[in-house]
Formats: C-alpha cells, sequence, structure tokens
C-alpha cells in the first residue's frame, strides 16, 4: 500500500475505518503452515488470503504482526470505494450485510443415518459439527482434514462445518468478522435443528476453534432446550473470557495493526453499531471499562450471566453436557489474555491470573460450570504450540476420547491429570 492511500484512510471517519481495517486484520489468524506435514492449521493464512502474506514461520514466536499484504490489497480496494463518496450506509451494507449462516455438509463417503436401524446402531459414532474462527471459512482444506480426522478414528462419522454466509469462502470469512454474533448463534440453531441427520441423532458432537468454541457454547446456552443436543463439546483456544486486546502487533511501525487495536480501545467498541455488526467486538472485555462492557456488551456479558440479571436457562442448558473441553495452547500470543479459554479472569495491569474456581461466575454458578465439574465433565487441557497449531495425533486422541458411539462412557478414559491439565499423549 503506498503511503497516500494510508493517509487517505487514516482520515475517513473512525467507524469505517474501523470496517475497512478489520477485515483483514486476521485478528485470530493462526500461523502459516509448517512444512512438517503433519501439522493441520484450520486456519492458514495462505489459503485464507492468497499468496505472499507471510513466509513460513520460523518459529511459533516469531509470528508477525498479521496486518499482511493481501489484506492491504483489499484495503486498498475499500478506501478506493470510500474515497469515491459512495454513501456511508451503502459501504456499511456492502461490507456487513447478509450473514445468513449456512451449513456445510461434508459428506464422508461411508456417512450413514444415525438413525437407530438394526444391530449396528450402537456402534453409530455421533454426527460432528465444527464451527470455525475468525478468519476462515468453512471451504478450507485445513477444516476438511479435520473432519476427515474425526472419520478416520470414528469411522462413518457425519461431519458438518458450519459456514457462515453462501458459497464463496471469502463471504463465508467476511462474516467471521461482521455480524450480530447472536443473530448468527440463532441462525445455527434452527438450521441444525432442521437437519434430519442432525435432528435424528441421540446427541452430536462438536468442535469450536477459537472464537467458534464460545459461539457453540452460546448455543447450547441459548437452544440446548430445542436443538440438537450436544454431548461433547470441544473448544480449541476460545475466548471465553473474552478478549483484552485484540491482537498484538509486531511493532511499533505497523500502522495498520496499530490503528485496528486503538480503534477498538476507543469508545466506538461500545458502541451499538459496533456491537451489533463487528464480531471481536461482541467478545472483547475490558476489565479497566467492566461497567461499560455489562452495559453494551452485545454477546458475551449475557451469555456469561454477567449482569445483575441472570438466565437461569443458560446455566440449566450448559450443564446438560456430558464433557466441556476447554483446550489452551501453552504458547498462545493471538489470544490475549489466552487463560480466557479457561475462563480465567488476568488482570492486565497486575497481570494476576484469578482462576475460574475462585471466580464468582463459578462460585455461583452463573452458566453451570460449577455443576459441570461436579459431574467430572468440565475438562482443561493444554496443547503446546501457537493459536491453532494443531497436530494431529492430538487431535485423533481427543476425537478418540470424547467422541464415538452415543453409549460411549468417559469415566476414568480421559487423557488427562485432572487440574494441570496436560494432555497425556
Ligand atoms: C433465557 O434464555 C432463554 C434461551 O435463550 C430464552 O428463551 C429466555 O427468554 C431467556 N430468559 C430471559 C429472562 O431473558
Ligand atoms: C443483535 O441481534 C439480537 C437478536 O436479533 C437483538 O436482540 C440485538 O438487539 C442485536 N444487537 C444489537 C447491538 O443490535
Ligand atoms: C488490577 O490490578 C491493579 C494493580 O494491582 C489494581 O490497581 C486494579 O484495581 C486491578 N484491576 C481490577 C479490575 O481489579
Amino acid at each position: 500500500m503506498q503511503l497516500n492511500q494510508l493517509v487517505l484512510l487514516l482520515s475517513l471517519p473512525a467507524t469505517i475505518l474501523s470496517f475497512v481495517i478489520l477485515p483483514e486484520a486476521d485478528v485470530f489468524a493462526s500461523p502459516p503452515q509448517s512444512p512438517d506435514s503433519s501439522i493441520i492449521c484450520p486456519k492458514r493464512i495462505d489459503e485464507a488470503v492468497g499468496d505472499g502474506v507471510t513466509g513460513p514461520s520460523t518459529s511459533a514466536g516469531s509470528r508477525p504482526c498479521i496486518c499482511h499484504e493481501a489484506a492491504l490489497g483489499e484495503i486498498e480496494v475499500l478506501a478506493e470505494v470510500a474515497a469515491e463518496h459512495i454513501p456511508f450506509a451503502d459501504l456499511v451494507e456492502e461490507v456487513v450485510e447478509g450473514p445468513t449462516v449456512q451449513v456445510t455438509r461434508l459428506a464422508p463417503k461411508h456417512a450413514n443415518a444415525a438413525q437407530p436401524d438394526g444391530e449396528d446402531a450402537d456402534d453409530q459414532p455421533l454426527p460432528v459439527v465444527i464451527w470455525h474462527g475468525l478468519g476462515d471459512s468453512a471451504d478450507a482444506a485445513g477444516l476438511q482434514e479435520i473432519a476427515e480426522l474425526v472419520d478416520m478414528v470414528h469411522p462413518g462419522t457425519y461431519t458438518y462445518i458450519i459456514s457462515v454466509t453462501g458459497t464463496r469462502g471469502s463471504a463465508d470469512r467476511q462474516a467471521s468478522f461482521f455480524g450480530n454474533v447472536s443473530q448468527q448463534i440463532e441462525t445455527v440453531c434452527h438450521l441444525l435443528a432442521e437437519d434430519n441427520i442432525l435432528r435424528t441423532a441421540p446427541a452430536i458432537d462438536a468442535i469450536g476453534f477459537s472464537q467458534g468454541g464460545q459461539f457453540l457454547r452460546g448455543y447450547v446456552q441459548r437452544c440446548g432446550s430445542w436443538a440438537p443436543k450436544i454431548r461433547s463439546l470441544l473448544t480449541f483456544g476460545s475466548q471465553h473470557n473474552g478478549i483484552a486486546e485484540f491482537q498484538k502487533c509486531s511493532g511499533t511501525s505497523d500502522w495498520l495493526c496499530q490503528g485496528a487495536n486503538a480503534l477498538l480501545k476507543s469508545s466506538t467498541v461500545w458502541s451499538d453499531f459496533i456491537q451489533s455488526r463487528l464480531v471481536p467486538a461482541q467478545y472483547y472485555r475490558d476489565l479497566n471499562e467492566y461497567d461499560k462492557y455489562l452495559e453494551h456488551s452485545n454477546f458475551l456479558a449475557d451469555i456469561n450471566n454477567e449482569r445483575k440479571v441472570k438466565n437461569a436457562t443458560y446455566a440449566e442448558n450448559l450443564a446438560k453436557l456430558d464433557k466441556f473441553v476447554m483446550i489452551v495452547f501453552g504458547d498462545d500470543r493471538t489470544v490475549i489474555p489466552k487463560d480466557s479459554g479457561w475462563f480465567d479472569e488476568v488482570n492486565m495491569t497486575s497481570n494476576s491470573v484469578t482462576k475460574l474456581r475462585d471466580r464468582p461466575i463459578y462460585k455461583e454458578d452463573w452458566i453451570g460450570l460449577k455443576k459441570l465439574d461436579e459431574k467430572g465433565a468440565l475438562d482443561f487441557l493444554t496443547l503446546a504450540g501457537e493459536h491453532m497449531q494443531l497436530v494431529d495425533k492430538d487431535l485423533m486422541k481427543l476425537f478418540k476420547s470424547y467422541f464415538g458411539p452415543a453409549g460411549k462412557k468417559f469415566g476414568g478414559t480421559a487423557p488427562l491429570a485432572p487440574d494441570s491439565g496436560k494432555l497425556d499423549l
């Protein structure tokens, strides 16, 4: 991007600017795929945005700020659009509208209806639903590899990848940035409930990658009494307790990255306008502005029952899970703080961590986590590596432990040491 274009960009009103910058900011994108083919990156930057983004990472720690070149190309286009004096409303319509959520049905060759049908019905693995993360799209090869892995571990698994919007990957990807999360979840509830296989299965299992994790939890809490029931919910690097920052920038010269952070730190993040449209803003949670968060958060403050008036249904529904497995990436530098994946609260000023079990949300059981814990259904796991850096043998171990036929018993077989949460491989 040329300097004059940047100047043009920065002269736009903040609200427009945030929309121009954020679609490609790749807040939670994973590091580029490792040359090691055993590592699957469901959110590979190269797939999502095209070529020439970043080279192979030398190490997880040297991950560049992800305001990358391909993104700049798109920003240029948007900046031009803005410069042509297209009315503000039109610009926003263009970017924001149309996130009807769709389900992409992956049909493994040997997928069977989950309906009981003769003697083999007991062995039929439950269907698996996957909700991808920010900046990803359902047709990404990485997600299909995940589905194939599930099918390898439990042959015949009927796997769904939830896709936000229509046919093109870029539209789906865009809807992971833009839309009203509550509406997106509601749509997903209906789509899953209308699906013949999911609605007739005794239950379903689910994988939420990054933000898809807290959205699937939203699905359970809000629609758990009528939509297909989730048995095991696995969330990978999710932001259950929100994010305090949108991303860490690699350097102070990274203008766009800094700009995105600055915008989201500004008051605009709490406006209804942003809260109803910008997906990550709806799980932004800043302890220093906790009152504003409580008042304006369109998703997280509600789904975590943080407001005075609690919704008891949320706790009832979540407590019905057989397993809620929260996986944190040990070297996650993308989710800030990464402890959010376990509902731990971090005071970013003093850098002190309050563990979930010491927090009111647990002690007063606002959303059913204590009930889950008491019945042995709450698992805290750690995987090595950066955000969404997945290794297939870890995944297979997890799928083996938590997915499979309906009658599966979980007691004692879990691959974990209760508190440390280390996955025993
Ligand atoms: C609580 O949540 C359920 C499920 O989303 C909803 O149907 C109900 O209206 C909510 N109750 C209140 C008091 O908001
Ligand atoms: C998001 O959608 C929900 C459900 O339609 C609605 O109740 C809520 O007001 C919307 N949020 C905002 C901030 O507009
Ligand atoms: C975070 O820690 C700082 C320093 O100890 C303290 O002053 C501040 O009140 C804490 N913030 C919250 C929200 O607890």
